[in-house]
């Protein structure tokens, strides 16, 4: 197989007249197809079941984008016991033959770009440069792990002893539990996704609650270029019902997780209780969220500081674990940066994704009150100087809102809110920002902005987080460009889109012949 380098999949620019034309009409293609149901899909067969449960637009409540069957227990169990028996043939699968399967996925998913763009739009109310970025890092994954998996399987280095044939293979696990998360319901799932099964591993699939259409899309997709029945089973089903229950299964060998801290940790205590049967240590890959944050130092530029926190502190809403959710500002420059954090933030217009303003909806009714509560927390804790309430429309609409002169101990300040609050605190030097920085009990993103270069690579070394960036947003991690993962209660420093991801989903084998 000849295959090119790996390149990022370039970004849609709307402002182009036809590409603005070809959303457009994806929109509306998309908008004729909402409200059809989605089956579970175990062994290739798909099963419809009494219990439906509706994926709505959290921009516009009452459309219906799909419904969909769900699993219980016995369905759960037999998806396993699909997954295990077809880990019996797919093991033995060449891994180029696995990674073929992705190279046409992602080529067909460059094709229907747009398309997918707008399952994104509807289900989970991107807007559309949000989405265009979803579908291009979809697209990255399913090309960067399918190189990485052909890489892996070539000869591996060793020393070389004479005398003796010594190989070392990356081989699979067996059965992996794929949760993703909703917040970006293709390019995670879909990575999460494609990495456990180019390694040769098969798949029980769990989509996110709020975001199983575009995962159900993502399976047809998989399907369609030919992946085999049972590589990928695919079972929306409650947490309560199934979740522990796959999690729990002896047969399950890893678990692939991406969401709250709190599932997390949960997942991460179940797993270490061995199940009669069991044979093997379970795997956790856990991506877990953050209390990311941008330090300006008094030597920054301070309209591009002022941007850049807005940015990463509002892209999707703010419902990003690398989301900027904390500003911490040398005292210098404090009053010049809030100023313009304030009327950038003030120009934020809020509405429907279909319509790509900068700020759509939250993701639904749960999100919303519980980040309604921060804002209160936040006016006991801060200055409110911007956004601070409900935003019209009929769904989860809150305006972008900013707190200024938070402590660094303040609620805000510390826990994930994953959603559109900021909150901005004052540092009297440079060296107090980072350790302000550093006092939270996540390590996933932060970004400092500063002229000095001795204040940069302090910051390299002191600023303890899976993904530090100098003098732009924290947000918008590429596929191999910024390996992704972080530190502490982020996760297990699992660096998605980078070269030692594939590993996680593999184990060496030795063999050794003596001539
Ligand atoms: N990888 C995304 C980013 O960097 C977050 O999941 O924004």
């Amino acid at each position: 197989m000849t295959i090119a380098a790996f390149r990022n999949e370039p970004f849609t620019a709307f402002t182009v007249e036809a590409n603005r034309q070809a959303m457009e009409q994806a929109l509306k293609q998309v908008a004729s197809e909402l409200g059809r149901s989605y089956p579970l899909i175990i062994n290739g067969e798909k099963i419809v079941t009494e219990k439906q449960v509706v994926s709505i637009n959290p921009g516009n409540k009452d459309e219906v984008i799909g419904h969909l069957s769900q699993a219980d227990a016995e369905l759960a169990q037999r998806a396993i016991a699909v997954a295990d028996a077809t880990f019996q043939t797919w093991q033995y699968v060449d891994p180029e033959v696995r990674a073929g399967y992705l190279f046409k996925a992602a080529a067909v998913m460059r094709r229907r770009k747009f398309e997918y763009s707008a399952w994104l739009v509807y289900e989970v109310g991107k807007n559309w440069g949000e989405a265009d970025a979803d579908v291009a890092e979809a697209i990255d994954f399913l090309e960067f792990y399918g190189r990485e998996m052909i890489r892996l399987s070539g000869p591996q280095p060793l020393t070389v002893l004479e005398g003796e044939d010594n190989r070392l293979t990356y081989i699979p696990l067996g059965v992996g539990v794929v949760i993703p998360p909703w917040n970006f319901p293709l390019a995670i799932m879909a990575g999460m996704t494609a990495a456990a099964v180019v390694a040769g591993n098969t798949v029980v699939l769990k989509p996110a609650s709020t975001s199983p259409v575009i995962a159900a899309k993502f399976v047809e997709l998989m399907e369609e270029v030919g992946l085999p029945a049972g590589v990928i089973n695919f079972i929306p089903g409650s947490g309560a019902e199934i979740g522990d229950l796959i999690v729990d299964h002896p047969r399950t060998r890893f678990v692939s997780f991406t969401g709250s801290r709190d599932v997390g940790l949960r997942i991460n205590e179940r797993i270490s209780r061995t199940q009669p049967g069991q044979i093997w240590i379970k795997r956790l890959i856990a991506e877990m969220g953050g209390k990311d944050g941008i330090v300006v130092d008094n030597s920054a530029p301070v309209e591009e500081a002022a941007t850049a926190i807005v940015q990463s502190a509002f892209g999707f809403q703010g419902q990003k674990c690398s989301a900027g959710s904390r500003a911490i500002i040398h005292a210098d420059v404090y009053d010049a940066v809030v100023e313009l954090v304030i009327e950038k933030t003030k120009a934020l217009t809020v509405g429907t994704a279909v319509e790509n303003v900068a700020i759509g909806p939250v993701i639904d009714q749960n999100a919303y009150e519980k980040i309604l509560q921060y804002v209160e927390i936040g006016k006991a804790e801060g200055r409110l100087v911007a956004g601070g309430s409900i935003a019209e429309g009929n769904g989860y609409y809150i305006q972008p809102t900013v707190f200024a002169d938070v402590a660094p101990r303040a609620r805000i300040m510390q826990e994930e809110i994953f959603g559109p609050v900021l909150a901005l605190c004052k540092a009297d030097s440079f060296e107090e920002a980072i350790a302000i920085f550093n006092d939270t009990e996540y390590g996933l993103t932060g970004a400092v902005f500063s002229a000095k270069r001795e204040h940069l690579e302090y910051a390299r070394e002191r600023m303890h987080c899976g993904n530090l960036y100098f003098n732009r947003k924290c947000t918008g991690a590429l596929v191999g460009v910024h390996p992704f993962g972080g530190f502490n209660m982020s996760g297990t420093d699992s660096k998605a889109g980078g070269k030692d991801y594939l590993l996680l989903f593999t184990q060496a084998k030795l063999v050794s012949e003596k001539y």
